[in-house]
């Protein structure tokens, strides 16, 4: 089966979930910023086609550019994954998954999470200076859950919370194990 990753990545996290991808799919990783120039005949042989993005603000960066291909692509396997700092028991994955796609989109493509992590040490000043500004607010926040509580802690340090088990149910959903 011919497998083909697309995915954004900031400060390595999503490329190392794609290289991982890659290696248990046999398949070839593209960067977005490549991807987007490429006309539909560069997608045409692939039987499956998967987009990574890193979550901001509880959207996929550039998963605009994968959901409006899924009409194009019918008859392949789809899987968007998206790589966030979240951890997986945190209620904004789910919001953030179920919002990633639409009803009709869902019965195309299913959309996966990935723990990712914090590297301020790679973030461009822009973006520290957003992710410092949003823990400051958590920090503050006044009827907050301990596990809200918990994460603004977290968030003001750098952190790894990934591994190589997230991408399973994408294997076994793009080799079709499990429906
Ligand atoms: C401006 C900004 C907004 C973010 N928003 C979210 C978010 O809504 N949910 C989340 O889980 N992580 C969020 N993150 C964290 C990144 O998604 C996380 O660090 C991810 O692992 C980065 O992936 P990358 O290393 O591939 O760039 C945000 C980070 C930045 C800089």
């Amino acid at each position: 089966m011919k497998a083909m990753i697309v995915y954004s990545s900031k400060t390595g996290f999503t490329k190392r979930y794609a290289q991982w991808l890659a290696e248990a799919l046999g398949a070839e990783m593209i960067p977005f910023e490549e991807a987007r120039k490429k006309d539909d005949s560069f997608f045409a042989d692939a039987q499956a086609i998967l987009y990574g993005g890193w979550a901001m603000g509880g959207k996929i960066v550039n998963s605009e550019w994968f959901t409006g291909k899924i009409p194009k692509w019918n008859g392949k396997k789809l899987a968007l994954f998206c790589v966030g700092a979240s951890p997986n028991e945190l209620p904004d994955v789910e919001t953030a998954l179920h919002n990633a796609l639409t009803d009709e989109e869902r019965k195309y493509a299913r959309a996966f999470y990935c723990q990712g992590g914090l590297a301020y040490e790679k973030m461009s000043l822009p973006f520290k200076m957003m992710m410092k500004a949003y823990a400051g607010m958590m920090k503050k926040k006044k009827d907050a859950t301990q596990m809200e509580k918990d994460m603004a802690e977290m968030i003001c340090h750098s952190y790894d919370i990934s591994d190589r088990k997230f991408i399973e149910p994408i294997v076994e959903y793009i080799q079709g194990f499990k429906e």
